[in-house]
């Protein structure tokens, strides 16, 4: 595949044992995959699968693994019922897969084998269209790195499952939720500047929960490998004085009532959470008035 030499990180991207896959019903597939953001990271052509036949219920089971073993420590594992319902019959499932019978040992020791399946996907994102047009939520992201020793670990796998699947699904602006003081953050902020539309959800089975948007930008994209600084966040946006404390729930509520009474809007900066340990304070930016 394509990428910059500079980013030489993700090698595993370049081996021809390993293809991006879309997992779509046919009538949810996206008849013009990748013209709307201007990238030259996936050029390998996508496993298609279809879920809803029998034959790919051993992709789907190995998907379960992936999914159930990420999200156990969380306590958040996905129902059956519910990848089914909501997100194989109204979205856009995808990621990366590996070939099966060219898997590495770390992988053939944590994964339950299917011998006679082509592909073994190694992570995994969802993501659905909602009724605001242009809008779409992410609804899982997860990848085998979370279950591997950091020697064994495919770097990027992640970040690039849902920047594939952002850039295929010609996605404009991406809603989503995570925890935090998680992981994830780090990945999801640089898909495009990122705005706190929420920052405590106690109607969500976790209230520390963050719900944020992004309009879709590749610009921010290489800056998760190169770690230059964001030159267009710096000019368009400033701190304020508040931060969210991922220990404490009050920073977490004294923002929603901050965001409930239109004062924001609220960002984060993906450069400050790259550089950040996950339980450290996270400053909230806010646009700059001249701007
Ligand atoms: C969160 C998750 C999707 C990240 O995917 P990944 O393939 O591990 O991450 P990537 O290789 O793309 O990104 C690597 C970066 O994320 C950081 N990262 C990943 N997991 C981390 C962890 N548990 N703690 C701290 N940093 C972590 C890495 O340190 C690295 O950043 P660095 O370059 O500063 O070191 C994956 O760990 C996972 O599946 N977790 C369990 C499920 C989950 O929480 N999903 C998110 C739901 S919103």
């Amino acid at each position: 595949m394509a990428l910059d030499p500079l980013l030489k990180k993700v090698n595993w991207l370049d081996s021809e044992d390993v293809r991006p896959y879309v997992f779509v019903r046919p009538e949810n597939q996206i008849n013009t995959p990748g013209i709307r953001h201007r990238l030259g990271w996936f050029i390998e052509k996508a496993i298609v699968k279809n879920p809803l036949h029998l034959e790919e219920l051993p992709f789907a089971e190995q998907i379960y693994f992936i999914e159930n073993a990420a999200f156990g420590p969380s306590a958040m594992p996905m129902p059956r019922w519910v990848f089914y319902d909501c997100a194989v019959m109204p979205g856009f499932v995808s990621g990366f897969a590996y070939r099966t019978e060219k898997l590495p040992a770390a992988l053939k020791k944590i994964l339950p084998l299917q011998k006679n399946a082509e592909w073994t996907p190694l992570s995994l994102f969802i993501i659905n269209p909602t009724m605001h047009k242009g809008e779409w939520v992410a609804h899982n992201l997860c990848s085998v790195n979370s279950l591997l020793p950091k020697a064994d670990q495919f770097y990027g796998l992640g970040f690039l499952s849902k920047a594939f699947g952002l850039w295929y699904a010609n996605v404009d602006q991406c809603t989503g939720m995570t925890q935090w003081g998680g992981p994830a953050l780090k990945l999801h902020s640089h898909y495009g500047h990122l705005e706190v539309i929420g920052a405590y959800a106690p109607v969500h089975s976790y209230a520390k929960t963050i719900t944020y948007r992004a309009k879709v930008d590749t610009h921010n994209w290489e800056q998760f490998f190169t770690r230059e600084p964001d030159l267009a966040f710096l000019e368009k946006f400033e701190p304020t004085q508040i931060e969210i404390d991922p220990q404490n729930e009050n920073s977490m509520i004294d923002l929603q009532y901050r965001i409930q009474k239109n004062e924001g809007p609220f960002y984060l900066s993906a450069g400050e959470i790259a550089s950040k340990a996950l339980n450290e304070k996270l400053r909230i930016y806010r646009m700059k008035s001249n701007y």
